[in-house]
């Protein structure tokens, strides 16, 4: 058998599936399709007030999530300050999602497929100068709009709300977020604000994931009432 890297151990819904942390995973999607009876969530985006909260994480097991319920899923990196998507699936990141924004590559030529079958990733690709104009860009929106044809599902790994704008431009392209809140690492005041700056952009904030694993050292994601 491979060795996992530590990226991959990352991603116990697909290490362990039959864990009692993959059904967390499990509940928040379900907990997400409950939440909207009138209108389909087709983009999701997750969201914390800064970084290390466990968004990576969290967003990358809910893709694996929905692609074991069957869903065509795809998973965007957006964090194009620090993106981490491509590692925890273990793909190339020279091409990416700022060489399609930057008119270098067609999607079709920088989508990857992981081990997961019926989950695709868009990862960052090089780092931009201007990662909130790329984001906030209408070729982005053309994109989106592009992709929500191919897939079930589009999911988006942010930057930290707190740090930079890109999440709230992001969170107007998405019809939910969830929120990620370590409470053993971020005060509440904190957490406040960041809600609050979502609130502010008219988000819809599906729900909030405690993921307090300082606390407890145990993995483990809570979906909770937000
Ligand atoms: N539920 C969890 N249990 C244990 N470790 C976790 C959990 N969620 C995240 N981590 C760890 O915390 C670190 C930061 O998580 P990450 O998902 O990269 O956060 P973010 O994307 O918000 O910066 C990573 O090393 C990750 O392995
Ligand atoms: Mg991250």
């Amino acid at each position: 058998m491979p060795r996992l890297t530590n990226e991959k151990m990352n991603l116990v819904t697909m290490v362990n599936p039959k864990s009692p942390n993959s059904e967390s995973y499990r509940k928040l999607r379900t907990n997400i399709q409950f939440s909207s009876i009138d209108s389909q969530i087709q983009t999701i985006m997750i969201a914390s007030a800064v970084s290390g909260e466990g968004k990576t994480t969290t967003i990358g097991n809910l893709a694996v999530t929905y692609a074991q319920e069957g869903k065509k899923v795809l998973l965007m990196d957006t964090d194009l300050r620090k993106p981490a998507v491509h590692r925890m699936f273990n793909v190339p990141n020279h091409v990416g999602l700022t060489s399609v924004l930057s008119n270098q590559y067609s999607v079709s030529e920088v989508l990857r497929e992981t081990f997961i079958e019926g989950l695709h990733v868009l990862t960052s690709g090089a780092i931009p100068p201007n990662p909130s104009e790329m984001i906030g860009s209408r070729k982005m929106t053309l994109l989106l709009e592009e992709l929500k044809e191919q897939y079930d599902v589009i999911l988006f790994d942010t930057p930290p709300v707190l740090s930079v704008t890109d999440a709230l431009i992001i969170s107007s392209l998405c019809d939910g977020v969830i929120l990620v809140v370590n409470s053993g690492k971020v005060k509440k005041d904190v957490v406040k604000k960041a809600k609050a700056h979502l609130e502010h952009v008219n988000a819809r904030i599906l729900g909030a994931v405690l993921n307090n694993f300082q606390l407890s050292k145990i993995r483990a994601a809570h979906y909770g009432e937000s």
